[in-house]
């Protein structure tokens, strides 16, 4: 039997959390609107969970579409957005059909999220836009000691892209479900190898230290 998606145990806890870490989360909304911008038609929102930014999606003019592997998660996610239970690395969407795709705070809890850019390229249409946010490569992960946040020492375990459950926050989402660090050089390469072409870059700080990376990147047309 396989075993359910990570989040299944905890999709009531992390509807919770997302509401307590409030002040980063609005930082990963100001990215996600700032990157995806206005538009219309649909936003496939990639690893959806919740659906916690269904509503910055839907405020931009898209309509927004969710995808995720666990039904906890999509139990809070119905009431905001539609919904299916898929695999970001299988969708069941036909090739060059969406113009937008959001994948938000999402990369470090897929072990091949390369994967998950290749059906992000596969999905959209010429010319459409992907946008990814999440925690930033270079000082977020097990290899970063962000226990005094003024001075955050990185590891050696920058190089280690294995599942860990060494957290950063003891309190945190990692701690729960763990998670796969991924690298700025992989990401970024993975992003190019999927045919998308980036065209912008952003990353915030609570303090100088940046804690938010994201991305806009457009698929190339041929
Ligand atoms: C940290 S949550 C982020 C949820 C949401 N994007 C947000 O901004 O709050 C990561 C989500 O990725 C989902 N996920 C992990 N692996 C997945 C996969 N292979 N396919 C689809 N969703 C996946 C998890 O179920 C979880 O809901």
């Amino acid at each position: 039997m396989t075993a359910p998606p990570a989040y299944d145990a905890h999709a009531d806890w992390y509807e919770e959390y997302t509401k307590v870490a409030s002040s980063y989360m609005d930082r990963v909304r100001v990215h996600l609107a700032e990157l995806l911008g206005p538009g219309a038609g649909r936003c496939l929102d990639l690893c959806c969970g919740g659906g916690a930014q269904a509503g910055t999606i839907r405020e931009l003019g898209w309509t927004p579409v969710g995808a995720d592997l666990s039904r906890g998660q999509l139990r809070w996610a119905r009431s905001r957005l539609p919904v299916a239970a898929a695999d970001a690395t299988r969708l069941p969407i036909r090739d060059a059909s969406v113009p937008a795709v959001a994948c938000v705070l999402a990369h470090t809890d897929l072990p091949d999220y390369a994967a998950v850019l290749r059906e992000a390229g596969r999905v959209l249409a010429p010319g459409g836009r992907l946008v990814h946010v999440g925690v930033h490569p270079c000082f977020v992960g097990a290899f970063a000691d962000r226990s005094d946040a003024d001075l955050i020492t990185i590891n050696t375990r920058y190089a280690d892209t294995a599942r860990t459950f060494d957290a950063w926050a003891p309190h945190g989402v990692r701690a729960r479900v763990g998670a796969w660090h991924v690298p700025l050089a992989d990401l970024l390469n993975a992003v190019v190898d999927a045919g998308l072409r980036i065209d912008r870059v952003a990353e915030s700080s609570p303090n100088g230290i940046a804690d938010v990376f994201a991305l806009r990147a457009v698929k190339v047309t041929s």
